[in-house]
């Protein structure tokens, strides 16, 4: 419809190279409720390994034995891509990071108001110099080190500017900015990119949650806007309402802007089912790429679209994601479908047998009941044999 090239050069600012940060396992992990074995974190890196994202945040080592095992083992596993592992500011999480063998580092700090009083009881000039510290310590020791700002969406912008840029003084070589309870919009994400992105001197990378249902939303502003990565989770796991969702950001950016991240995208689904299975929070149906309606069709309009060319009431191929498309039947089934349905089970009906078959359906659909593909068998064999 648009050409993006026009697009970008009048609207947006998108740099050369986005980078895929995936946090499953150290945000996403911190769902409520969640808790994955060693093994399990390795099979999710494996498969998110193959998938082709750039960094994997494979845990925290500090904050357990469990976690720390996670994190060293992933590391030994060699993978493309890069191991990545959470720590606070302090030596002794930094120290952890070392141990595990890990050579890149995501460490952070408090830097809003609440977090400045009531969380650390810091003053701004100890916030700066803790997170200095800790930097000029991490990179002393070898790390390449990426730096999040806590709650930075609700720090007062002179702080945080020049938080940052002290923090890319010492060495920093990512700056994230992370939207820790969700309250940005894209226009607020665009003011604050655009900003960074005219005021700091290394790449930038953000982490949004999705309190307000914004979080891929406000990731892809960024992009826009020239952020260099984006922090995200399968399914879009985490604390409280979670994070940017992993298969709806590389689709969003793939199939509209077409910027391929060279993410494997045909196993988009299997992954999302394998995490899914694995955390316990399955996916509600309509979730975009993956859930269970993505590419579902019942109504008669609709499916007679799709059975002539699928594009008329699909965005994207569910072949695309690794998905598949299906019909359902229901009171608003058409004449099409159904025979499409029969076809594909190799049951042939006179028209009268179809009229009554498609009215049982219809009846059924306004008793509030969904017909699966074994209720149609049935009836439409019962049918057959009354004749
Ligand atoms: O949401 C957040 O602020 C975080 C930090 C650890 C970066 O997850
Ligand atoms: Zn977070």
């Amino acid at each position: 419809m648009y050409d993006i090239d026009t697009l970008n050069k009048k609207y947006m600012n998108l740099s050369d190279e986005i980078y895929i940060f995936d946090t499953t396992l150290r945000d996403g992990e911190q769902t409520p409720g969640v808790a994955l074995t060693v093994d399990e974190k390795i099979q999710i890196a494996q498969k998110l390994n193959n998938l082709g994202v750039d960094k994997i945040e494979a845990g925290f080592p500090a904050a357990s034995l469990g976690e720390f095992e996670a994190t060293k083992e992933i590391k030994s596993l060699d993978f493309d891509s890069t191991v990545v592992g959470l720590a606070r500011s302090v030596k002794s999480d930094i120290d952890s990071v070392l141990d595990a063998d890990l050579d890149y580092i995501h460490t952070f700090i408090g830097t809003s108001p609440l977090h400045r009083d009531y969380k650390l009881k810091m003053s701004k000039e100890t916030i700066i110099s803790t997170a200095v510290g800790a930097v000029e310590y991490a990179k002393d020791h070898g790390l390449t080190v990426e730096f999040s700002a806590e709650d930075a969406t609700r720090t007062e912008k002179d702080f945080l500017f020049e938080f940052f840029n002290e923090v890319i003084d010492a060495g920093a070589d990512f700056i994230d900015i992370p939207d820790t309870v969700g309250i940005l919009t894209p226009i607020f994400t665009k003011e604050l990119i655009t900003y960074a992105k005219s005021n700091f001197s290394c790449p930038i990378s953000v982490h949004f949650h999705n309190d307000f249902g914004l979080a891929t939303a406000n990731t892809l502003t960024a992009i826009e806007c020239g952020a260099n990565q984006a922090h995200v989770t399968v399914n879009g796991i985490g604390e409280r309402t979670g994070n940017t969702s992993l298969e709806e950001l590389v689709i969003i950016l793939y199939s509209a802007y077409g910027i391929d991240l060279k993410i494997n995208n045909s196993q988009l689904y299997s992954l999302s089912d394998f995490v899914g299975r694995l955390t316990g929070i399955k996916m509600p149906v309509n979730k975009p790429i993956v859930g269970d309606n993505a590419f579902a069709h019942e109504s008669g309009i609709h499916v007679h679209g799709i059975l002539n060319n699928s594009s008329t009431y699909e965005p994207i191929s569910p072949e695309l994601v690794g998905h598949s498309r299906k019909i359902i039947l229901g009171k608003h089934t058409g004449a099409n479908a159904l025979k499409s349905k029969l076809h594909d089970y190799h049951i042939e009906l006179n028209d009268e047998q179809f009229e009554k078959v498609f009215s049982q359906i219809k009846s059924l659909g306004d008793k509030g009941k969904c017909v699966t593909d074994d209720d149609l068998k049935a009836i439409a064999l019962t049918e057959l044999s009354s004749a």
